[in-house]
């Protein structure tokens, strides 16, 4: 087995949230205790519900945020607490892509100059050089020669989330964090950005971890599926393994709602009730308050989780779901 690109374990950030005069700040634990790692030409791709804790990871694992707790190693190296001397370094093996492209890209700078600049500054490469580099990336990404010297805002979406991804490929990183890359864009144009995403990724031998909520385009792109509910993951294996046979009730249900991914004739389940404030998470299983097949064990006892047909699953019930799969 290789060396992963990204390792990470147990991490975990807290947030301080204000509340009001005369309040102690109280904590908000967005992400806890989340394992992973993603080898070289792969794909992880994170799923949840909004406020889940996707972007926290994505933060911490493009090193724009330290974890409060929990190991990070990016390509063999503490990406924590780096050795020294090597932080810049460690920079350039992270890249991110997020989901929408405008707010990325300098309006006033043209295409060339967003794509060189990183390299004026990371790089002691000429002039000559740097522009080479961008019309061979901007070829790479399907851009044309001539949207060398157009601005962001004579883009389309879609060719706007290109341009994204050629800045993010310019200084050859190992892993590419995409947070809902596709998700402001059209489904026919969103096909032709996975594409992409797939022949770089053959190419370029790259890492990604690609965060979505919609099911439909990470079975199109993922190797691994993570599925995260309350800042926990609760289910982690092989897309195949999770998309035929989902363990945990949450992942029954995510499955269960998006009918281009719904197996057969599996049972549906419908999510009740709100998610629960992250300020006051359920004792138990996080997935208690709103889980069909509740039980008082449920409520008090947080399910630990173990190796079950390929996968990780955080469920006290999960060889019966897979006793019933069978
Ligand atoms: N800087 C911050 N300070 C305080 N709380 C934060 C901060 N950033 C995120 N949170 C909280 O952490 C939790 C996780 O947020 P996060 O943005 O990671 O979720 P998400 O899964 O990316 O959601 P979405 O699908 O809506 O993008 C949420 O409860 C959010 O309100
Ligand atoms: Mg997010």
């Amino acid at each position: 087995m290789s060396t992963p690109i990204v390792a990470a374990r147990e991490l975990t950030q807290v947030y301080s949230v204000n509340r009001g005069f005369l309040r102690a700040p109280a904590k908000l634990q967005a992400v806890t205790g989340v394992s992973f790692s993603v080898e070289a030409g792969k794909t992880l791709a994170v799923v949840g519900e909004s406020g889940c804790g996707k972007s926290t990871l994505a933060r911490m694992a493009t090193l724009i945020e330290k974890p409060a707790s929990g190991a990070l190693m990016l390509d063999g190296l503490d990406a924590v607490t780096p050795p020294p001397g090597e932080a810049k370094r460690l920079r350039r093996t992270v890249q991110l892509v997020f989901q929408n492209p405008y707010g990325s890209l300098n309006p006033r700078k043209k295409i060339g100059a967003i794509l060189e600049e990183p390299l004026l500054i990371n790089t002691s490469l000429t002039k000559a050089e740097r522009t080479e580099r961008a019309r061979a990336m901007m070829a790479k990404v399907g851009l044309r020669p001539e949207h060398y010297n157009r601005y962001p805002h004579q883009f389309s979406g879609g060719q706007r989330q290109r341009i994204a991804i050629a800045r993010a490929l310019i200084l050859s990183p190992k892993l590419l964090v995409a947070d809902e890359p596709v998700s402001a864009l059209d489904v026919s144009i969103q096909a032709q950005v996975l594409n992409l995403l797939a022949d770089l990724q053959d190419e370029l031998k790259l890492a990604y971890l690609f965060i979505s909520h919609d099911l439909g385009v990470v079975r199109h792109i993922a190797h691994d599926v993570m599925v995260m509910y309350l800042g926990h993951a609760i289910e982690h294996g092989p897309k195949h393994a999770i998309f035929a046979r989902p363990l945990h009730p949450y992942t029954q249900a995510l499955l269960a709602s998006t009918p281009s991914v719904a197996a057969g004739k599996r049972e549906r389940i419908v999510l009740r009730g709100e998610l629960p404030s992250p300020l006051d998470p359920p004792k138990g299983c996080v997935f208690s308050t709103r889980c069909p097949y509740v039980t008082d064990r449920c409520r008090s006892e947080r399910p630990v989780a173990r190796q079950l047909d390929e996968r990780l699953v955080a469920c006290h019930y999960a060889e019966r779901f897979l006793a019933e799969a069978a």
